[in-house]
């Protein structure tokens, strides 16, 4: 990792109305006026607005975008729309959409293609279920998402986070070396696909700030994306000054 500039990610995930976000953000930025660190934060699609407005030093971003630039397709927020309002950024690819929203690799490559065509950060996240870590097929889980997801893309600007389904929101962490590992075959491959580009590479999946700080020691691991300890300021700075200190 770059040890003086991580980069961590608060997921918010379907927390937050606008005021508690308010009521946060002054917290969050009384306990952290400043950071060496890169932090992005994820609201609700309804809180974009007011956190970026709010924003200091932090990114704002979005968790979920449409596929399609625009069309009738009610309820859907499209790339455009999010640069619109100044967001940054885009988390591409989470298991929960994956899981639960029929984001199939088909449309986690359509998305990531929005994302980029309108100028966002695209933060691809990838990663095993259980059964597929216990068969053994974790490496090969990892390259089908990642060669899906970047199938004949080559951007300039990506983020990539690597989130074990197995320790999404369930309080089992992967230890600093089997992340360290993940990591490490993540980068092998976007060498062989690209050559010698930066990519950073998250690690996801209940980072509290108990683990934080053995996780910021793999050199590997370049920070963070958190989901549930990112919806209390207190343990998110910890998170931050875990990775920083
Ligand atoms: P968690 O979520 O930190 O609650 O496990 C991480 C994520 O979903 O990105």
């Amino acid at each position: 990792m770059d040890q003086k500039n991580p980069i961590i990610v608060a997921n918010w995930k379907m927390y937050k109305t606008d005021l508690d976000a308010k009521v946060y953000l002054q917290e969050f930025f009384e306990l952290l006026p400043k950071t060496s660190a890169r932090v992005l934060i994820a609201p609700p699609f309804t809180t974009i607005r007011d956190v970026v407005k709010s924003r200091q030093y932090i990114e704002v971003g979005a968790q979920n975008v449409h596929e399609e630039s625009v069309g009738a397709f009610t309820g859907e927020i499209s790339a455009m729309m999010l640069r619109s309002i100044s967001a940054s950024f885009v988390i591409c690819g989470h298991s929960e959409r994956r899981r639960l929203f029929n984001d199939t690799e088909e449309r986690v490559h359509l998305k990531l293609k929005q994302i980029l065509l309108n100028g966002l950060l695209p933060i691809l996240c990838v990663g095993e279920t259980v059964s597929e870590r216990e068969a053994g097929q974790t490496e090969k889980v990892l390259t089908r998402q990642i060669e899906s997801a970047l199938f004949r893309l080559r951007p300039s600007n990506l983020i990539l986070a690597y989130e074990p389904v197995w320790a999404i929101g369930t309080g089992k962490t992967a230890t600093p070396e089997m992340a360290a590992d993940v990591h490490g075959f993540c980068r092998d491959l976007l060498k062989k696909l690209w050559g010698d580009v930066k990519v950073p590479i998250l690690y996801g999946g209940s980072v509290t700030p108990e683990t934080a700080t053995a996780l910021a020691a793999k050199p590997e691991i370049d920070g963070a994306l958190v989901g549930g300890a990112s919806l209390d300021a207190a343990k998110f700075v910890q998170i931050i000054k875990g990775f920083t200190s």
